[in-house]
């Protein structure tokens, strides 16, 4: 048994922020990692009798957005899981998101469920390529908002990398983890620590399968749909499928007229999308995540869709296009020989970029994200069966709170090791 501790996980991702004490249970609440900048000025706010207010987060910020203009000043501060030392806007959103939700869940004055409550012990978890100027933001906007709120909400902060969150709430030591949300994939080698020589944060993520089906939505003539970024998300997950091998679902799906839904209503609203003879492009939308660098794609960059962004990384440049299984090999390669075969043969997949289903009847063309890959790296010459965590939303933030449930109390942070507690009331 861990040791009884007000435990709360807060996992920064690119489109979500997941957050929530250890007795909330198994699953984190979650709010868009978004703010939105009012117009209104401090007069009209005086006269109208409402709070005048520099930025609003939270649920509350459907209440603002009446008309496309507003979208504008709709702002998501993180790209690929990180935010620029000196945006400060972005870090105003993340102080606020954190505020709303140490807040939301803090018993302050009360007990909670597990006992007295002194302070949460936070664990943050970030992207593995997070700068260390990040750390010391977290670290002291947690400080910030604990005085600002009366100085007992949180007691010690530690962060934690997201796919070291993954390997732990899957009790893996030596392992590879992607962890693939919407801005990013961490391509990442564990055995026991992250070893960050080896890390490939590639610029791929759910935004990228939007942005495929945007153009994909374009194309088809409903090209004002396909610049809200809310509905082409939803008609993605709905529409896209991941073909095992693109060339022959493609060719299956023209020499099967029909036998592909090609029309959809998107739920809670009244908008039909027909997609006639196209339904094959289906395919497309769930291949461009895998491998962009498919020849199939190159009419789409020949007249200017940019592909994904290439990654820097000291002396390399990775591709944008890289397929993922290349990328998967390129990381384990940077690792000592003796560790690899114990690497690759453990791949764990998370996060929300590997959802793909297989509609019933699909079998043998579509694939899930395992079989993808396995097909993938098998013609690379690999033989290895990628594993999908259990609830690849949350595996971060679960992995996150046993995390701190474990550490023990009295390791102080410490930057050479980059963990400990960060002492803060
Ligand atoms: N069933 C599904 N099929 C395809 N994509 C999906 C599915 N469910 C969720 N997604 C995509 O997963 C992405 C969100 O994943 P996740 O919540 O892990 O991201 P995040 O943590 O906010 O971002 P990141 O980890 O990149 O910083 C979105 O792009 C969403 O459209
Ligand atoms: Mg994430």
């Amino acid at each position: 048994m861990p040791p009884q501790r007000a435990v709360y996980a807060e996992d920064y991702g690119t489109s979500y922020f997941k957050f929530g004490p250890v007795w909330i249970g198994k699953y984190p609440e979650m709010v868009e990692n978004r703010g939105y900048f009012p117009k209104i000025s401090k007069a009209v706010a005086e006269i109208r009798g409402i709070e005048a207010r520099t930025v609003v987060v939270g649920p509350e910020v459907s209440n603002y957005l009446e008309s496309r203009e507003e979208l504008r000043r709709l702002y998501y501060p993180m790209r690929n899981g990180v935010i620029d030392r000196d945006d400060r806007n972005g870090w105003l959103i993340v102080k606020e998101l954190t505020r709303y939700g140490l807040k939301k869940f803090a018993p302050v004055g009360r007990e909670s469920p597990i006992g007295p409550f002194d302070g949460f012990y936070v664990v943050a978890a970030l992207a593995a390529q997070a700068p260390r100027y990040m750390y010391e933001e977290i670290f002291s906007i947690h400080e910030e908002i604990n005085s600002e709120e009366g100085g007992s909400l949180v007691k010690a902060v530690t962060i934690i990398p997201q796919p070291l969150a993954v390997a732990i709430a899957e009790k893996a030591t030596t392992c590879t983890v992607l962890e693939a949300g919407h801005g990013n994939t961490q391509i990442t080698p564990i055995s026991r620590d992250v070893i960050r020589s080896a890390l490939i944060p590639l610029n791929r993520g759910g935004a990228d399968s939007n942005a495929i089906t945007a153009q994909i939505l374009k194309d088809l003539g409903y090209g004002n749909l396909a610049r809200e970024e809310k509905f082409v998300r939803i008609f993605k997950e709905m529409a896209g499928l991941v073909p095992i091998n693109l060339d022959e679902a493609v060719e299956w799906a023209k020499s099967h007229p029909g036998s592909l839904t090609s029309s959809f209503t998107v739920p809670g609203t009244t908008v039909k999308v027909d997609m006639g003879e196209k339904a094959w492009q289906r395919f497309l939308i769930g291949e461009y995540f895998f491998n962009p660098g498919h020849e199939m794609f190159e009419s789409y960059y020949s007249v200017g869709f940019t592909p994904p962004r290439d990654t820097v990384l000291p002396g390399e440049t990775i591709p944008g296009d890289v397929s993922l299984a290349e990328a998967i090999l390129m990381a384990v390669r940077k690792t000592p020989v003796e560790i690899q075969p114990g690497l690759l043969s453990k791949i764990l997949l998370s996060g929300g970029a590997f959802g793909w289903r297989v509609p019933a009847g699909l079998e043998g063309i579509a694939a899930d994200a395992t079989q993808k890959l396995e097909t993938m790296l098998r013609s690379l010459g690999v033989s290895t069966s990628p594993k999908m965590v259990a609830e690849p939303q949350f595996s971060v933030w679960r992995g996150s709170m046993v995390y701190g449930l474990y550490l023990p109390e009295r390791l102080r942070w410490s930057w050479k090791s980059m963990e400990g507690w960060h002492q803060i009331s």
